[in-house]
């Protein structure tokens, strides 16, 4: 079908077997979530990641209640931000997510969405370890 072609195979497959759906703990202190909103259009995604001690991503989540194109963008940044420390992951860019997944110009706001959510991801992380050591300092 036309719609088959117009679309790479990377989105098919990420259309059809969207890689890391799920939830993670988010009180726990390795956790950071990442929740946010596309003004275009109104779809949400949540974007999760658990890092470990060496400061690398061990584990990475998403729910996105929106259009497939955010689904796939979503199923592609949790599989790029693996193994990455929190500060290599803010050098994914929704372009490289859109040229990944031969998005339309239409639907780049899509993979935004994305990049949006691992910056927010890693943001709530950082609260969290700055949040924990001034704890840590008070107790000391
Ligand atoms: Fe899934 Fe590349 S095909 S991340
Ligand atoms: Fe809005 Fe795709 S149409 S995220």
């Amino acid at each position: 079908p036309a719609t088959a072609r117009f679309y790479s195979d990377n989105i098919v497959s990420h259309y059809e077997n969207p890689r890391n759906v799920g939830s993670l703990d988010k009180n726990d202190v390795s956790v950071g979530t990442g929740l946010v909103g596309a003004p275009a259009c109104g779809d949400v995604m949540k974007l999760q990641i658990k890092v470990g001690d060496d400061g690398r991503i061990i584990e990475s989540k998403f729910k996105t209640f929106g259009c497939g194109s955010a689904i796939a963008s979503s199923s592609v940044a949790t599989e790029w931000v693996k193994g990455k420390t929190v500060d290599e992951v803010l050098s994914i860019k929704n372009s490289d997510i859109a040229a990944h997944l031969k998005l339309p110009p239409v639907k780049l706001h899509c993979s935004m969405l994305a990049e949006d959510a691992i910056r927010a991801s890693v943001a709530d992380w950082k609260a969290k370890q700055a949040a924990k050591s001034s704890e840590e300092g008070e107790t000391a």
